[in-house]
This record gives C-alpha cells, sequence and structure tokens, in this order.
C-alpha cells in the first residue's frame, strides 16, 4: 500500500505503513500549499533540482525531522552547507534506503539555487521510487525525452507525476506522449495552476492519456491509494 498526497506544485508526500517521505517540498510561498512546512513530519527529502520552487523548504524540514536530503551530489552539498544531512547521488545511480529504493532518472531542465548570484547545483532529475510495493515516477521539471521509452520499458510504473503547466515544462500535449512513452499504469499532473502563468485544464489532459493509462485530477492537499 502507498498513499500518495499532493501538496501543490510539485511537491508530494509518498507514505506507507512504516515511512513517509516528501519530494520537492516548496510549501513556504507557495500560494497552493496544502500543509505548513512546519507540520511535516518525514523520513527523508528529495530534491530534483535546485530551483527555488522545489529546493523550497527542504533544508529546514530535513534539519527539523533529522532526515536526509536526497539530491543530486552537488545540489546535496549546496544542503550540507546549509546544514543538512545528506545523501547525495547522481542519475542512473540507484540506492536502497530504510522507506525503499531510489533511482534517479536525466530531466532536461536547469538547476541553480538563484539567489543574489546563482549558485550551481548540477543537473536536475527525476526519481524512480520503489516504496509499499509501488513504483512511482517524479518527472521533476523536464521537457519530453525519448529516453521516457527506456525508463518505460525498464521499469513497471504504478503511477507517473508529470509536469503539465508548460513554458518551464511540459505542457499537457507533451505530457501525454510521454505517459504513453513510461507506458505508466496512472497519471497525475503536477506543477499546474501554482501561478497564472502555469494554468492549465487538468480534465482535459486526462483525457487525452493514452489507452491503458488511466488519470487523477488531485486538488492540493488530496490523496491516492495504490495497493
Ligand atoms: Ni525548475
Ligand atoms: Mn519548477
Amino acid at each position: 500500500m502507498l498513499k500518495v498526497t499532493w501538496l501543490g506544485h510539485a511537491c508530494f508526500v509518498l507514505e506507507d505503513e512504516a515511512h513517509r517521505i516528501v519530494i520537492d517540498p516548496f510549501l513556504s510561498g507557495n500560494p497552493v500549499a496544502a500543509m505548513k512546512p512546519e507540520k511535516l513530519q518525514v523520513d527523508a527529502v528529495l530534491v530534483t533540482h535546485g530551483h527555488g520552487d522545489h529546493l523550497g523548504d527542504a533544508v529546514p524540514i530535513a534539519k527539523r525531522c533529522q532526515a536526509p536530503i536526497i539530491a543530486p551530489f552537488e545540489l546535496a552539498k549546496y544542503c550540507e552547507r546549509q546544514g543538512a544531512t545528506i545523501h547525495p547521488m547522481h542519475i542512473g545511480g540507484s540506492h536502497q534506503f530504510p522507506f525503499g529504493t531510489v533511482k534517479l532518472t536525466i530531466a532536461h531542465h536547469g538547476s541553480a539555487m538563484v539567489g543574489d548570484q546563482a549558485e550551481y547545483t548540477g543537473n536536475p532529475c527525476g526519481f524512480l521510487v520503489t516504496m509499499g510495493g509501488q513504483t512511482v515516477f517524479h518527472a521533476g521539471d523536464t521537457g519530453l525525452f525519448g529516453d521516457m521509452k527506456l525508463i518505460g520499458e525498464l521499469n513497471e510504473i504504478d503511477l507517473a507525476l508529470l509536469p503539465i503547466g508548460d513554458n518551464f515544462t511540459m505542457g499537457p500535449k507533451d505530457a501525454s506522449i510521454a505517459a504513453g512513452f513510461l507506458r505508466a499504469r496512472r497519471v497525475v499532473p503536477m506543477h499546474y495552476n501554482t501561478f497564472e502563468l502555469l494554468n492549465q485544464d487538468a480534465e482535459a489532459f486526462i483525457d487525452s492519456l493514452p489507452d491503458g493509462c488511466s488519470g487523477t485530477v488531485l486538488a492540493p492537499g488530496e490523496s491516492l491509494t495504490l495497493d
């Protein structure tokens, strides 16, 4: 059993009977965030890239929960400099954690912590997380790419979390093609309707999904249980 909760934008909580993890916890400053970062209790914090709408509250959550930040090497080292405990990984690598297995995939995007100056945080990634007997693919921020077919061939993806907001990532049309490439059983759209620039019709996206792939639109704070 795996419970998947969308907290808005690209932030998801995954939990089974024993563990809870969060991916891309952008909650402070997120106009649609469904939870205060102080309320979140997790065993690990996964971050796809260094942009503020993904790194978000990762460091304070990791410190408070004494949970490691799992991220691409350069981004993990950045988080370590901010005082967090880290588990650095990189694209193509997988690791077995107490909560499950994490494998990093490519994502075609940028990655820097952009404050007064941009700080290099390596390559962005997506995550394949196997936990509670389910495999979830969080694509991160990315455009459509052909190797999604390979990811789909090599993994049985129970749920794909795909950006549909366009402009910075795939839009709905490309995300629908991605769902087919990934052979995902189920899709939940993300990275849309956070800001006006990212407004999309999620129901129309669900209707466009290929045969054999079912889609679910979650509202921020809503959950889906896979078993
Ligand atoms: Ni980004
Ligand atoms: Mn983003």
